[in-house]
Parts: structure tokens; C-alpha cells; sequence
């Protein structure tokens, strides 16, 4: 069988999980993980007959995505901001618009500042900053034992010396002070949780993805207090935050006489980010 038909072979059986675009993306992600062609050696390839290890292991890729399992679980990584991270049940996905919040940090570090990552997952905040900026010092805490040895095994992979820490955000005080903390802590509360795809909710951590609907901001306010004790003067504070949530993230950042606080949107028009400043 030629490439190209194994590639249509993806887009029907896939559709009723993903469009046209999205199963040929998924297809070139298998594809390059088993062959370790580029895209552009893919396209190249592509009208030519499929080896028998190639058929194999895209159909035995196939039959695991037809069960819902994410692309990333299948090939055991996730691109961000142009590295590949290795992923597991253990922890998130790293999704695009946590990218933009790693842009905005990158724009805002001061030469040899302190950064704590609270709820690293894959490390792929801390590891990102650290991979461009090898004179800034960073610490990443989670919670989860399964997520700190996937975090520390990717911070080797991309050569990153990174402090981890196994900690509970919200029974956690340190003497450290820190230039910059960040978190993309659990966000979603139960009532979004019921219109969520079962490729996430059936593959994904629940520990990293969901908080009460009575409490959704128990981990920002937990953050924002610690912060508030632990950044130095003028440090920044950065979140990833919950789209419907923005007004009562600043309510609550206002509340703490945090400054500066500047709410921003991702790609798709979303209210994603939140930088605050603790003042002088
Ligand atoms: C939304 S994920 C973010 C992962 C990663 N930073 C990213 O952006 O892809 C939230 C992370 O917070 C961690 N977490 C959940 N509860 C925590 C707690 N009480 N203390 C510390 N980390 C916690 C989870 O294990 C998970 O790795």
C-alpha cells in the first residue's frame, strides 16, 4: 500500500473523531515518529510504497487511536515551542496557548533571575525557560511522583539543570525568594468537565486538569498568597487561567494589592493569561 492511501485510510477511519486536516496532521505525527522523517521527508515520500514495518506499525497506531487515545499517547511525545517532550498518562499534554505564556515570560526575565514553576506536569514550562535562558535559576514543584519523573527525564533529554521539588501547592511555604513565579495549575471545574472530549477526559490526569465548581480558584488563590510572601520586590506573578474566570482572577489579584495586572488573550480570542507584579 502506497503512504498517501494509508494517509486516506487515517482521514476515514478517524472521521468521526477528527476532520480531514486534523487526521492527516495525526497521520504525519505517527509517521514521523516511526520512520524519524521530517515533514519535508514525508511529503517526498509520500507516493511511495509503505515498507512492511511502516504498514505495521501506522495501522497498529491506527487501531489505538480509533479508541480515543490522544496522538501524543500513541507516539509518547508532545511538540512545544519547538521540542519534543516525552508524555504519559502521568501528565498534561502540553497544549499551544501555554507556549504564549512562555513567549510572555521570556519577554519579562531580568538576567539570573529566581523562577518556581508550581505544577511543572511535563517540565515543559520550566524546561522551555531554562533551555533559552541557561543563566536564569529555575525550581518546578507538582504534587504528582509520576509527573516529577517524566519532568526530570525530559529536563535530561533537553539538557536543563532544574530543581524539582515534590510538593502540595496549597500546604507549601519556603525562606526562597523568587523574580518570577508560574503556574498553569488545574482549572476546570466539573460543570465544564461535562462537555469535554473523551480523549481527554478518559486519557489525561484528572489531578492535573479539574477543581470544584464551588471553588474554582482554590490554586490561584493558594499561588498568589504564597507569591505574595515569596517574590521579590517588583516580581512577576504569571498564570495560565480558566477562560470564564479572568474578572474574578484580577478581583481576587487586586484583593492581594498585587499591581500591573495585565490580562491577556491567547490565539483564538480567549482570555488565557494573567502577569501581575507584587510592588516595591
Ligand atoms: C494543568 S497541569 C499543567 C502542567 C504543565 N505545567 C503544563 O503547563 O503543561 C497542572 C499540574 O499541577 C499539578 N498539581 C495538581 N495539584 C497540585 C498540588 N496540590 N500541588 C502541586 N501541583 C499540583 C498536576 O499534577 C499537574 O501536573
Amino acid at each position: 500500500m502506497k503512504i498517501k492511501e494509508i494517509e486516506r485510510l487515517y482521514q476515514d477511519s478517524l472521521a468521526g473523531q477528527y476532520d480531514l486536516n486534523e487526521a492527516a496532521g495525526i497521520f504525519s505525527l505517527v509517521l514521523e515518529s516511526i520512520s524519524g522523517w521530517s515533514l519535508n521527508q514525508i511529503n517526498i515520500h509520500i507516493m511511495q510504497e509503505a515498507s512492511a514495518v511502516q504498514y505495521d506499525s501506522l495501522l497498529a497506531a491506527l487501531s489505538e487511536l480509533k479508541t480515543g487515545k490522544p496522538v501524543q499517547h500513541v507516539v509518547h511525545t508532545a511538540w512545544f515551542y519547538g521540542k519534543q517532550f516525552e508524555v504519559t498518562a502521568d501528565v498534561l499534554i502540553p497544549r499551544p496557548e501555554t507556549e504564549e505564556l512562555v513567549e510572555w515570560i521570556l519577554q519579562s526575565l531580568n538576567p539570573d533571575a529566581d523562577v518556581l514553576d508550581i505544577g511543572t506536569g511535563s517540565g515543559c514550562i520550566a524546561i522551555t525557560i531554562k533551555s533559552k535562558r541557561a543563566d536564569v535559576k529555575v525550581r518546578a514543584m507538582d504534587v504528582s511522583e509520576g509527573a516529577l519523573v517524566i519532568a526530570k527525564k525530559n529536563a535530561a533529554l533537553h539538557h536543563t539543570e532544574i530543581e524539582f521539588l515534590q510538593e502540595d501547592v496549597l500546604n507549601y511555604s519556603t525562606e526562597q525568594k523568587f523574580d518570577i513565579i508560574v503556574s498553569n495549575p488545574p482549572y476546570i471545574t466539573q460543570r465544564e468537565k461535562e462537555e469535554m472530549h473523551d480523549h481527554v477526559l478518559l486519557h489525561e490526569p484528572h489531578l492535573a486538569l479539574f477543581v470544584t465548581d464551588e471553588n474554582p480558584l482554590i490554586f490561584y488563590k493558594a499561588i498568589a498568597d504564597l507569591a505574595m510572601n515569596v517574590l521579590k520586590p517588583d516580581g512577576y506573578l504569571f498564570f495560565e487561567i480558566n477562560e470564564y474566570l479572568g474578572k474574578e482572577m484580577i478581583a481576587m489579584l487586586k484583593g492581594l494589592n498585587f499591581t500591573d495586572i495585565l490580562l491577556k488573550k491567547d490565539m483564538q480570542g480567549k482570555d488565557r493569561m494573567i502577569r501581575c507584579k507584587k510592588g516595591a
